[in-house]
C-alpha cells in the first residue's frame, strides 16, 4: 500500500480558491494549473471572469495538465466584502468547504511619490491590501468553522526594498500592508489550526512585466544573481508548498521567489 507521506497528489481534493487567474500568463493560472495536477478542485475568482475566460481557461488547463479539472470560475471584485462572501458561497454550494485561498490579485503602477494622486493611491491600497483582507476575511469565516484551512498572499519585493523595480510608494505600501495583515492572521488563528503565510516575488515573467522597456528589463535581469526573470510556474511551485501539508508547521513566514536579488 502506497504510503500516505510519500504521496505525491499533494493536494488530492483539496478546495483552492485562486483569486488573479484569469490570464493564461498570470501566477494565478500557473497555481491554477499546479494545484489541479496535484488533484485540487479549482475555485477561480477574478474581477475580469466571465463565462468565455472561463471556458478558455478550463480549456487551456485541460491541455495542461492532461484532463479536466474540477473547477467553477467566478467573476468577483475583492475590494467589495459582499463579493468575496457571496464568491465564496459558491465555491460551498459547489463543492461543499474550502480547504485553501491563494491570493494572486493585484494591480501595479510604477509612479514616483510625488506624481501620486489620492485616487490612485486609495485605489492601489482597495485591491491590493483593502482586497486581501476582505477575500482572508470570507475565507476565515470558513476556516474557523472547519478548525482547518490555508492562507496564501502574495506581497512583493517592493514591500521589502524601499519601493518597486516596477511599482510605486503605493504599491510598495500596499504590500507591506500584505505582509502584516498575513503575520497578523497567522498569530490570530493559529490555534485554530490555521496557517498563513506571505510570498514575496520579483520580476516573474506575467503581463505585469509588460510595462517595462526590453532595455530596462536588460538592466533589472543584469542585477539579478540568477540573471534571469523568474517564471509563473516557479511562483506556483511555493504557493503549492505553503498550501500542502509539506509546509504543516510553517505559519507567519514570509517567502522570497527573487532569483537572488533581495538576500536579507
Ligand atoms: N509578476 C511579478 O513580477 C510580481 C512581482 C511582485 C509581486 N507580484 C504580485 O503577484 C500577484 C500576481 O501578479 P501577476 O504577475 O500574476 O499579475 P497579473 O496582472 O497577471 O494578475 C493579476 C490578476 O489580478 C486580477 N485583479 C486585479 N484587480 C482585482 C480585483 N479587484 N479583484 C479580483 N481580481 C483582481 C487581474 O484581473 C489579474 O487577472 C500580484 O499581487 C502582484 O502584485 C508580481
Amino acid at each position: 500500500m502506497k504510503n500516505k507521506k510519500y504521496n505525491l497528489r499533494l493536494l488530492e481534493n483539496k478546495v483552492c480558491v485562486i483569486v488573479g487567474a484569469a490570464s493564461v500568463r498570470s501566477i494565478g493560472y500557473a497555481t491554477a494549473a499546479l494545484f489541479a495536477a496535484h488533484g485540487a478542485k479549482l475555485v477561480l475568482l477574478d474581477v475580469v471572469m466571465n463565462e468565455q475566460i472561463a471556458a478558455d481557461l478550463t480549456t487551456s488547463l485541460a491541455h495542461e495538465i492532461g484532463h479536466t479539472p474540477e473547477l467553477i470560475a467566478v467573476k468577483c471584485d475583492i475590494c467589495s466584502a459582499a463579493d468575496c462572501d457571496k464568491a465564496i458561497q459558491a465555491a460551498i454550494a459547489q463543492f461543499g468547504t474550502i480547504d485553501c485561498l491563494v491570493n494572486c490579485a493585484g494591480i501595479v503602477k510604477s509612479s514616483g511619490m510625488l506624481s501620486i494622486t489620492e485616487q490612485e493611491y486609495d485605489t492601489m491600497l482597495d485591491v491590493n491590501l483593502k482586497g486581501t483582507f476582505n477575500i482572508c476575511k470570507s475565507a476565515l469565516k470558513i476556516f474557523t468553522t472547519n478548525q482547518s484551512g490555508v492562507i496564501v498572499n502574495l506581497a512583493s519585493l517592493a514591500a521589502q526594498r524601499g519601493g518597486g523595480l516596477v511599482g510605486g510608494a503605493h504599491y510598495a505600501a500596499s504590500k507591506g500592508g500584505v505582509i502584516s495583515l498575513t503575520r497578523s492572521i497567522a498569530r490570530e488563528f493559529a490555534p485554530f489550526g490555521i496557517r498563513a503565510n506571505v510570498i514575496c516575488p520579483a520580476m516573474i515573467e506575467t503581463n505585469m512585466l509588460d510595462g517595462l522597456t526590453a532595455a530596462q528589463l536588460k538592466d533589472v535581469i543584469s542585477t539579478i544573481p540568477l540573471k534571469r526573470v523568474g517564471k509563473a510556474i516557479e511562483l506556483a511551485g511555493s504557493c503549492l508548498f505553503l498550501a500542502s501539508d509539506l509546509s504543516g508547521f510553517t505559519t507567519g513566514a514570509t517567502i522570497d521567489v527573487n532569483g537572488g536579488i533581495h538576500i536579507h
